[in-house]
């Protein structure tokens, strides 16, 4: 009686460190305790990551893990101490938003250490050691962005006689997904060009596959001081004889360095060239409101976030993972999962496109933090 009153008591403890570390409701889909997920994103640069950082903890929490995050601050070297050092802890997984290709040792490490590794939104390029990969549609990102410049300049409707004028921006040549979002846009643009609708000022790779062009505008580790320079220098150079209809910008944070560029050129002051983003971060979605930036693609992390525990959970216990929302990459789609040494299963999920239209939808989605959100009222 005793023994079993003590076996009771044990399991009750161990409930409630559960229960303590999991705080909530979703205890029921049974938890790891105590197994740590080592979370690593890039940069805090790019405001969506300390947004994905705190999404996965909480989401880690919530179902029982022990989760640390980590921000390697758009340097490899740093980022990989980090996952070194959760190796040593004694990490079960690992999250990983890479800055580039040079995270490939360390995931080497991780898998022979029998820790799994989650390439997360971005591919872990060169590496044949893991097999996940989370991600967007990215190449759906960069049609968004397409379609948005397309609706923006009317150009179903446009003639040779009077071209638009684009000027094209590109993430970093170290991201995979620049490539993707790239190709993805050009897909929709590259007729209106082919037929002298749409004119480029600047350099022009009609695909990122012209890796000296797109070295030309492609933004080192999506750094915006680096891409509002290059706008000026735009401004005063080869667009200086054209007023721009639009520019391709690959994500907010650029954007809105562009758009700082553009405002303080006089031609600009009145109408802005349609601008694209994405990752509608709060100061792009009320810069859209207020009729500035044109558009940007509603990314939602935190499901990304919760789809990498769930997938993460399944690992750890061995199961087949069942990720709602998300589509396995097949098809043309696959290449979304090629890291140059194998091909990984990707997981996929719906970005959207967000205009002065529908600015909302984020918003709706409880996307924003109470003062994000009291923002945009
Ligand atoms: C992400 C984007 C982000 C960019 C810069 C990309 O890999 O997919 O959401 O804007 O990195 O951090």
């Amino acid at each position: 009686m005793k023994k079993m009153l003590m076996a009771l008591m044990v399991l009750v403890a161990a409930g409630s460190v559960v229960f303590a570390k999991g705080g909530s409701q979703s205890q029921s889909s049974g938890a790891t305790p105590g197994d740590l997920v080592g979370i690593a994103m890039p940069e805090t640069h790019v405001e969506r990551w300390v947004k994905d950082g705190a999404s996965l903890k909480r989401f880690a929490e919530a179902r029982g893990m022990r989760a640390e995050v980590q921000f390697g601050n758009a340097d490899q070297t740093q980022q990989n101490q980090q996952i070194q050092s959760f190796l040593t802890q004694g990490a079960k997984v690992l999250i990983i938003g890479c800055i580039n290709d040079g995270v490939a040792s360390v995931v080497t490490e991780a898998a022979r250490g029998k820790v799994a590794v989650i390439a997360y939104d971005r591919i872990i390029p060169n590496s044949a050691d893991y097999d996940y990969y989370l991600t967007f549609n990215n190449f759906k990102v960069g049609q968004l962005q397409g379609q948005g410049i397309e609706t923006g300049l009317n150009l179903k409707a446009a003639t040779a006689d009077a071209p638009k004028y684009i000027t094209l921006f590109a993430g970093s040549p170290t991201d995979g997904n620049a490539f993707f979002f790239y190709d993805g846009a050009m897909s929709v643009l590259n007729p209106y060009i082919d037929s002298g609708v749409l004119k480029v000022v600047g350099p022009y790779p009609k695909t990122s596959a012209d890796t000296a062009n797109f070295q030309r505008i492609a933004t080192e580790n999506w750094q915006a001081p680096i891409a509002k320079t290059r706008m000026e220098n735009l401004l005063s150079g080869d667009a200086g004889d054209v007023v721009l209809d639009a520019i391709l910008a690959p994500n907010d944070t650029l954007a809105r360095g562009i758009i700082e560029a553009c405002k303080a050129d006089a031609k600009y002051r009145t109408k802005l060239p349609v601008v694209t983003g994405q990752d509608a971060e709060a100061d792009s979605a009320v810069s859209i409101k207020n009729g500035e930036q044109y558009m940007t693609v509603f990314k939602d992390t935190n499901k990304l976030a919760e789809a990498a525990i769930i997938l993460a959970e399944a690992i750890v216990r061995g199961q087949t993972p069942n990720i709602p929302g998300a589509i396995l990459a097949s098809g043309e789609l696959a290449k979304i999962g090629d890291t140059g040494k194998k091909v990984v299963k990707a997981y996929l999920l719906d970005p959207v496109i967000v205009t002065r239209d529908n600015w909302q939808v984020p918003l709706n989605a409880g996307f924003y933090t109470e003062a994000e959100a009291a923002r945009l009222k």
